[in-house]
C-alpha cells in the first residue's frame, strides 16, 4: 500500500488524545494505554470506535487541518489554517487556477494549494534551500491527491518562470525585493497576497508594492478564538495565539 490521502487516518481519545496513523506503514501505534497496530487499524471503518484495554477511541479519515496541524514535519515557520483558508478565499483558489508560491518551507501551504486548485490546476512553488525543499517534497508526497505540484529548489530572486498566472502568494522574509518578478509573473489584474511576521516587513512591502504598480486593497491579521467544549459553561478558552502574521494583498495593474 503506498502512503497517501487515503492511507491516512486519525485517532481520537480522551484528554484531547489525537494521533494521525498511516495505514500503509507497518509500525506499531503507541497508545495512552497499551498499543494498537495498523493491520488492526485497518480492519476499522473510519467513521466508528474502537477500544484498546478499556479504553475507547475513534477513528476517521484525516483530513487536510488533521495532516498539517498534527501531522505534517515541520522545519519553518508554516501558514496556519486560519490564515491559509482566508488567503485562499482572498486569491480567489479554485479548482483549475494556476498559482505561484515562494517560499515552499516545509509545504504546510503548498498541500493545501494543490488540494484546492485539483487536477487541472497546477502550483508553481519555489525554494531556495534544499533541505526544506526536501522536506516539503516529502510532506507533499505524504497527503498527495493530484499531481499538480511543480517544485524548485530555487530562490524567485534569480526569476520565476511563468506567466500568465492567477495568483501568487509570498511567504518570505523580504518581499519587497521580488515583487517586480512576481510581477511579471502574474496576468493582469491578478492577485497578490503576502504573509509577514512584523510591521516593519508590512511597511516596506506596501511603499515598493506602490512603487511596482500593484493596487493595495488590504492589510489585515486573523485571531481565532477557540471555545471550551462545555454547553453548561460555554465559554472561551483561558489562553488564544496571539499573533502569527500580517497578510497583504494586492492586484497587478497593468501598465
Ligand atoms: C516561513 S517559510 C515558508 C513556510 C510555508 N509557507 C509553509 O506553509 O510551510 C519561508 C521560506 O521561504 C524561503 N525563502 C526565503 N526567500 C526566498 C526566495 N527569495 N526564494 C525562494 N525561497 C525563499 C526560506 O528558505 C523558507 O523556507
Amino acid at each position: 500500500m503506498k502512503s497517501s490521502i487515503a492511507t491516512k487516518r486519525i485517532i481520537i481519545g480522551t484528554n484531547n488524545f489525537n494521533k494521525v496513523v498511516d495505514l500503509a506503514s507497518s509500525a506499531k501505534i503507541g497508545l495512552p494505554k497499551g498499543q494498537t497496530d495498523t493491520e488492526f487499524l485497518s480492519k476499522i471503518k473510519p467513521g466508528t470506535s474502537f477500544e484498546v484495554q478499556g479504553e475507547k477511541y475513534h477513528i476517521l479519515e484525516c483530513d487536510t487541518f488533521d495532516y498539517i496541524m498534527y501531522s505534517l514535519k515541520r522545519q519553518t515557520q508554516i501558514v496556519y489554517p486560519k490564515e491559509g483558508s482566508y488567503i485562499s478565499m482572498r486569491l480567489d483558489i479554485f479548482p483549475g487556477k494556476r498559482v505561484g508560491e515562494a517560499g515552499t518551507g516545509s509545504g504546510a501551504f503548498t498541500v493545501y494549494l494543490s488540494r484546492l486548485v485539483g487536477p487541472y490546476g497546477r502550483v508553481y512553488t519555489y525554494e531556495q534551500r534544499e533541505e526544506f525543499y526536501k522536506l516539503a517534497q516529502k510532506n507533499l508526497g505524504e497527503f498527495s491527491e493530484f499531481d499538480n505540484v511543480i517544485m524548485y529548489n530555487k530562490s524567485i530572486n534569480e526569476g520565476i518562470k511563468e506567466r500568465d498566472l492567477d495568483a501568487f502568494f509570498l511567504d518570505v522574509r523580504k518581499p519587497w525585493e521580488i515583487l517586480e518578478e512576481v510581477k511579471k509573473s502574474l496576468k493582469a489584474g491578478g492577485h497578490l497576497g503576502i504573509l509577514v511576521p512584523t510591521t516593519n516587513q508590512v511597511s516596506e512591502t506596501l511603499e515598493t508594492l506602490e512603487k511596482t504598480g500593484f493596487y493595495i486593497f488590504e492589510v489585515s491579521e486573523i485571531m481565532l478564538r477557540k471555545y471550551k467544549l462545555n454547553p453548561q459553561r460555554l465559554r472561551p478558552e483561558d489562553l488564544m495565539i496571539g499573533h502569527t502574521g500580517y497578510l497583504v494583498f494586492a492586484r497587478k495593474l497593468e501598465e
